[in-house]
């Protein structure tokens, strides 16, 4: 069989990493990218987020030649067997997705390719899109729905060792040859994960083939579930803080049901990110266009975008007025190991807390460069914990482990007696504070 070749359009988290690891399972890899500083980190052999183990395996392949960083459509496109197009679907004012990048590729890519190439819809697009899609291009061209899982921060392991891949499309041929390409991903993915310096893992993942609707709605109704059960989960944190019960203790019994189980059960400041709150937004949208009810996500986004204010809400309640207060946010990435702050909690919490007139400053361990044109004018952005001290709060609000380890000692110089450690991602243990002098303020405990 001689090598394919692969064309990935658009270098995000999800282009990059499909590309980076394509290369080094026996695929010619251009990855296509039309932002000049992006494509310069990725010539350089390095990608231009943080991501657990990437820039490993970028510098492999791009040193050694199977993975080629271009910006040029003409070069890569005509000699591509398999197009994989992953480029961004931001948010339109209205929440719906912005799908211009999506039919620009499209309609880029549609005179350039042979016949017989298969067009990859990797980018996460409402049910309906493909058929659009579709129509941009030649008779000769076939499309496959091949909707993607990774979650930021292990992106790498995530596609390497995942629990499924999903492929829909008419084209029955087309669809097995896209599961064909994971099937030749895993036979090398123990080596890859070893070059990226990350664990290996034994999951035996399944390969799913569908209709092309039924892809596109599988991987928003993913994420929309996932969303779900947070957003369930900050109700009952809520109740909880009513009731004095303690969140945690409650779903790690709940979560032990495996009907149920125990993930993303998680309360706290509520999701963000770039796929939750698009995703569920996007549902809402195609719902809404079908003239079909989804009032249980809308029920879920309006309680997650309630929850930095109500998080807010609690420390008011415990030390009065913010106006002249110095607090402090740590973390601003909208989760742990990754350096992406797209609709970001933290950076909520923050600027509501500047809002009330607080002296706010604010720290994160990867995502500084990222939080700061997002944070209010007057929040102060520090480069270490450091100038953190005398503080009336301290809100924790990503799961940094750097975080995770700390104890009451190591807030002591950063909290005024009688303030309050807000652990706005529930990482401590209440019970550890006890004897200290500050107060712990968690969510639903
Ligand atoms: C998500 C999906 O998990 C992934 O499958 C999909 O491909 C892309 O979207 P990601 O956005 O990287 O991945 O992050 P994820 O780990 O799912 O977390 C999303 C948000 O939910 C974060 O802000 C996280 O802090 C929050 N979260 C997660 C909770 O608040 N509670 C939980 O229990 C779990």
């Amino acid at each position: 069989m001689s090598q394919k070749t692969i064309a990935v359009l658009g270098a995000g988290y999800v282009g990059l990493t499909t590309a980076a690891l394509l290369a080094h399972a026996e695929y010619k890899v251009y990855v296509v990218e039309p932002n000049a500083e992006r494509l310069n980190a990725i010539k350089s052999g390095r990608s231009f987020f943080f991501e657990d183990g990437i820039d490993a395996i970028i510098k492999k392949a791009v040193d050694t030649g199977t993975l080629i960083p271009t910006d040029s459509y003409e070069q890569s496109v005509p000699d591509a067997d398999i197009v994989f197009s992953c480029v961004g679907t931001p948010d339109n004012p209205d929440g719906s997705s912005n799908l211009s990048y999506v039919f620009g590729a499209a309609e880029q890519s549609a005179q350039l390719m042979k016949s017989g190439t298969i067009y990859v819809q990797k980018s996460t697009v409402p049910v309906g899109t493909g058929k659009k899609v579709m129509e941009l291009l030649n008779p000769g061209v076939h499309y496959v729905s091949n909707p993607e899982f990774l979650r930021e921060g292990t992106a790498v392991y995530d596609t390497l060792y995942f629990d499924r891949v999903v492929a829909g499309g008419d084209d029955s041929e087309s669809v097995e040859s896209v599961l064909d390409i994971y099937r030749q991903l895993e036979s090398h993915r123990d080596t890859i994960a070893e070059l990226a310096g990350i664990p290996t893992g034994s999951r035996k993942g399944l390969y799913i083939s569908t209709k092309l609707n039924s892809a596109e709605l599988i991987k928003v109704t993913a994420n929309a579930f996932l969303a779900l059960k947070i957003s369930f989960a900050n109700s009952i944190a809520i109740l909880s803080d009513h009731v004095d019960a303690d969140v945690v203790e409650v779903m790690d019994a709940v979560g032990a049901d495996e009907r149920i189980g125990r993930a993303f059960l998680n309360a706290g400041r509520g999701y963000g990110g770039g796929c939750f709150p698009k995703d569920v937004s996007g549902l809402i949208s195609s719902s809404i266009e079908n003239g079909v009810d989804m009032d249980v996500m809308q029920a879920a986004q309006s309680i997650n975008a309630s929850m930095p204010g109500y998080i807010v809400e609690k420390i008011r309640d415990s030390i009065g007025s913010l106006a002249g207060k110095k607090v402090a946010v740590l973390g601003l990435a909208f989760k742990a190991g990754t350096s992406d702050t797209r609709k970001s909690p933290g950076i909520k919490i923050a600027n509501i807390l500047d809002e009330f007139g607080a002296e706010v400053s604010a720290y994160d361990p990867q995502a500084n460069k990222e939080a700061k044109d997002d944070l209010n004018d007057g929040i102060v952005l520090y480069d270490s914990l450091d100038p953190i001290e005398d503080h009336a709060a301290i809100i924790i609000a990503t799961e940094w482990p750097e975080f995770r380890s700390f104890g009451a000692q190591d807030f002591e110089s950063m909290i005024i007696d009688g303030g309050v450690l807000v652990d706005a991602v529930n990482i401590y243990n209440p019970t550890s504070f006890s004897e200290s002098n500050l107060r712990y303020i968690g969510v639903g405990r």
